[in-house]
């Protein structure tokens, strides 16, 4: 078939499909399981042009896709990879910025069932109560990030199992056209869609629901940018929940249809109903003239209607189970008024929480605002009474006393009052006096979250200071460290490059693979502790302070333990894996007692996801492990009771990453699980923060403030893995992270029960990670970095000392003129310490 009659197949087998295509690449075949085509041959689509699509029934779909026109995609069948095999990689599309059209295509299998694309995840895992973030670390298929797709009738999308995430510019879907998640039949996988980046308007008309109503696997629904989306379907199970960052987004369902039909509504319900199904963020509103089926969570707004009067239904009409609204410090319920029987109303199938807890997880005594409107043209009459909000009943978290902040209108007098009923509460709005009452004092002061405060520092004044780090190290009374690659160099020659620049520079050293669980214990009971030894030997020979890294993690165990972290491949039973990991602690810690003098007992426990803090906020979220699960949470306290029977004076950390900064979920649950654990009365003198972070995304305050509040527990904060990615070694990106090691490095080095400071690894070509996140570059020439490190240590040494102005003179004269530690000039020195040029010399 020739080009222009292909384009003709495909547009006679839909509707809307009426423009012919420019190009046309066909590779739609009846394959089978045992005979999958790929597809790689780049497309190209210039703006005004049209390319049709034709993919297979059994294919990978790898083309590499540039251009800003139009692609339209006919999906034939089951099986159409949006990418390599099992999902393993997605295409780059990171050249298309065009529209995306996806329709189904029924000409080989007209019973397929699933006409869609199934796209990759690239191994990817995606974490939604970070969902940014996780973009912005490429943790999500970004492939049609920048298109305006449209889901045509009959089209899908679903992926491949796991944690996945696919970000959509923009996303119009028609009714009949369906978002799933896993294909087949699971309950396990976890699939979110994030739309919204360009900042339009859309209809979200097809169906999100997973691939058989009774399979619970999570989709969720994620909404960015600041357009409005407007959910018309009726059948929604938005099971992995929907989440508005920032926009709108409306529920426009037909609630009196879902009631009568017993139907889910625009949102649907989650698996389990007691808890929070919908989160409206402080940028974000929620509306509609329909109804929400499960409990929202708000830090943002509330607009019942559609740009006009409404009835907004937080209920659940499929299963009848109880829904429920919490409000914030932030929480704005906006409601316009017209008329006596036209105005804004908030319906609620279960209670109203107030939590006294903002986005962040800072508590504030803000209370949550109703904010009263006069639709255009409204003329109101005395006694006019109002029903604006209806729940089942009112609590709060903590019993913490709370009310409604009435902002008024700039007309009438009004009454605003919450009353009980017999069923439960009601908010009535009362107009008591045509008069003006100057009731409205304005509103609240927004809150200001993200601010940090940077000082300066000279980099090219930093260079002429050639002291060595170590230095300043011993007068600050801190351990600043790095990771040793023990494989990459000869540990056992402190002559060497690398371990002479070491011992030079660092006071203290951790093993970046050598102590571990896989590395020590290769196979039951048999211990291999040499290469560790050999680090041991390197540090005392060196005086520093060995890290211990790590006994109890779900990566790098023994295959004789687990074949991939999580299983309990040998079914063991509990008493088994208990023993197990205390005979491995007990002769691991034992080994090295008195020589490595603090451990990271427990690494990466946590999971990920900790949004379940938002509504629980002593909570924490244990990661599934072979420990976690094989165990029970009582692992992490025996690791630390038989790590402190082992050798008593070794500092216990519990060690993890995202926990960095204030403000985020994980952040909360580390400081929880930390609580829980003193509060149990283990042997835990600390936590570990990671920093695996990315140049110019730190804030230092948060991460200051979220380390010095572990004193108010008692506890130590160390900075335990430090590295900070680059996109690329521009002087521009050089200077950003150079200005993050240095803000960080003077946290670690200012916050008092901060001791210790890893970066994790000395090299960038040895860094286990490929941004060039490292204070050395592959020379070990000092890169930027290292003097934004070397800044902070000398500037917080002057600080304690009083000794910078001796280096200032020492720099301006060219005369060796000693001076005592006070900065006094000293004619003939005796015996003692002095300095000499900016530096302590010891006569
Ligand atoms: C990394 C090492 O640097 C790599 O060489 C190894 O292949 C994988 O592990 N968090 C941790 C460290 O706690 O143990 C990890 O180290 C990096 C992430």
């Amino acid at each position: 078939m020739n080009k222009k009659a292909l384009s003709l197949v495909a547009a006679t087998l839909f509707s809307g499909v009426a423009v012919a295509a420019d190009n046309t690449v066909d590779f739609c075949k009846n394959n089978t399981a045992n005979d999958y085509v790929t597809y790689s041959n780049a497309i190209s689509v210039a703006e005004g042009k049209i390319t049709d699509v034709l993919t297979s029934r059994y294919s990978y779909w790898t083309s590499k896709v540039s251009g800003k026109g139009t692609i339209n995609i006919y999906s034939g069948g089951e099986r159409c990879f949006f990418g390599t095999a099992k999902g393993a990689t997605w295409p780059d599309w990171t050249q298309f910025s065009g529209e995306v059209h996806l329709y189904p295509l029924k000409k080989f299998v007209s019973n397929a069932g699933f006409y869609g694309l199934i796209w990759a995840h690239g191994g990817k895992t995606f974490n939604p109560e970070e969902a940014e973030k996780s973009a912005s670390e490429g943790k999500m298929n970004s492939c049609f990030a920048k298109s305006k797709m449209t889901m045509h009738d009959g089209s899908t999308l679903a992926t491949e199992s796991g944690n996945r995430g696919l970000r959509i510019g923009h996303l119009d879907m028609e009714a009949g056209s369906r978002l799933m998640g896993y294909y087949k039949k699971s309950n396990t996988p976890k699939t979110y869609y994030m739309v919204g980046a360009d900042n339009t308007d859309a209809t979200i008309a097809g169906r999100i629901a997973p691939v058989e109503d009774n399979v619970m696997e999570e989709i969720g629904f994620i909404k960015e940018g600041t357009g409005t989306y407007r959910i018309t379907g009726n059948t929604n199970i938005i099971c992995g929940g929907l989440r508005v960052l920032a926009g709108k987004v409306l529920a426009n369902n037909d609630a009196a249809k879902a009631k009568s039909g017993k139907m889910s509504g625009a949102t649907g319900f989650i698996p389990d109903q007691t808890k929070v199904g919908v989160y409206v963020m402080q940028a974000g509103t929620i509306g509609g003239t329909g109804s929400i089926g499960s409990i929202t969570d708000v830090y943002g707004s509330i607009e019942p209607g559609d740009n006009g009067i409404g009835t907004l239904i937080f209920q659940d009409f499929a299963k009848s189970t109880k829904t429920g609204l919490h409000v914030r410090p932030t929480t704005k319920v906006n409601i316009e008024i017209g008329s006596e029987t036209e105005y804004d109303k908030v319906i609620v199938d279960g209670p109203v929480e107030y939590y006294n807890i903002g986005q962040d997880f800072v508590p504030s005594t803000r209370m949550p605002q109703i904010v009263l409107t006069l639709a255009e043209g409204a003329s109101l009459k005395e006694g006019d009474s109002f029903t604006i909000l209806t729940a089942t009943g009112r609590q709060s978290y903590n019993n913490v006393e709370w009310h409604w902040d009435i902002k008024y209108p700039d007309a009438y007098t009004w009454e605003v009052k919450e009353e009980s009923t017999g069923t439960g509460i009601k908010v009535v709005a009362t107009v008591t006096s045509l008069k003006y009452g100057n009731q409205n004092d304005g509103n609240q002061d927004d809150v200001d979250t993200d601010t940090d405060e940077r000082e300066e520092w000279d980099l090219n004044a930093e260079k002429t200071n050639t002291t060595a780090l170590r230095y300043f190290q011993r007068y600050l009374k801190k351990y600043v460290g790095v990771a040793v690659r023990g494989w990459a160099m000869d540990i056992s020659n402190d002559n060497d490059w690398q371990p002479s620049k070491i011992k030079k520079e660092f006071n203290a050293v951790v093993a970046e693979n050598e102590m571990k669980f896989d590395a020590v214990e290769p196979s039951q009971n048999q211990f291999n502790f040499g290469d560790g030894d050999k680090l041991v030997a390197f540090a005392q020979r060196n005086s520093c302070r060995v890290r211990g890294h790590c006994l109890v993690w779900h990566n790098q165990v023994a295959g004789w333990v687990t074949d991939n972290g999580q299983k309990n491949s040998f079914n063991r039973s509990r008493a088994e894996l208990l023993s197990i990991l205390k005979n491995h602690i007990m002769k691991v810690v034992g080994h090295w007692k008195g020589k490595v003098a603090e451990w990271d007992v427990c690494n990466e426990i946590l999971d990920d996801n900790q949004s379940i803090i938002r509504s629980n906020p002593n909570a924490y979220a244990l990661r599934p492990s072979v420990w976690a699960t094989g165990i029970g949470e009582d692992f992490i306290d025996s690791a630390f009771v038989w790590a402190h029977q082992a050798d008593p004076d070794a500092v216990l950390i519990l060690n993890d990453y995202d926990v960095e900064f204030l403000g985020q979920a994980k952040t909360e649950a580390l400081h929880n699980l930390a609580k829980r654990l003193k509060a149990s009365g283990i042997p835990i003198n600390g936590v570990g923060l990671q920093c695996h972070l990315d140049a110019g995304h730190v804030n230092v305050s948060k991460l200051k403030a979220n380390m010095e509040r572990y004193a108010d527990i008692g506890m130590v904060c160390n900075i335990t893995e430090l590295d900070l990615g680059v996109d690329n070694t521009s002087a521009e990106q050089l200077k950003i992270q150079a200005d993050d090691y240095y803000a960080i490095t003077r946290a670690a080095m200012t916050v008092d029960n901060c001791t210790t400071m890893m970066i994790w690894g000395l090299k960038d070509n040895d860094s286990w990670r490929s941004s060039n996140p490292l204070i050395y570059d592959a020379g070990l020439a000092a890169k930027p970095a290292y003097w934004g490190v070397h800044a902070a240590l000398s500037k917080t040494h002057a600080e304690i000392t009083g000794i910078d102005d001796v280096e200032a003179e020492s720099r301006v004269s060219s005369s060796s003129a000693m001076y005592d530690l006070k900065g006094r000039k000293i004619i003939n020195p005796s015996k003692g310490m002095y300095i000499r040029d900016g530096k302590v010399v010891v006569k």
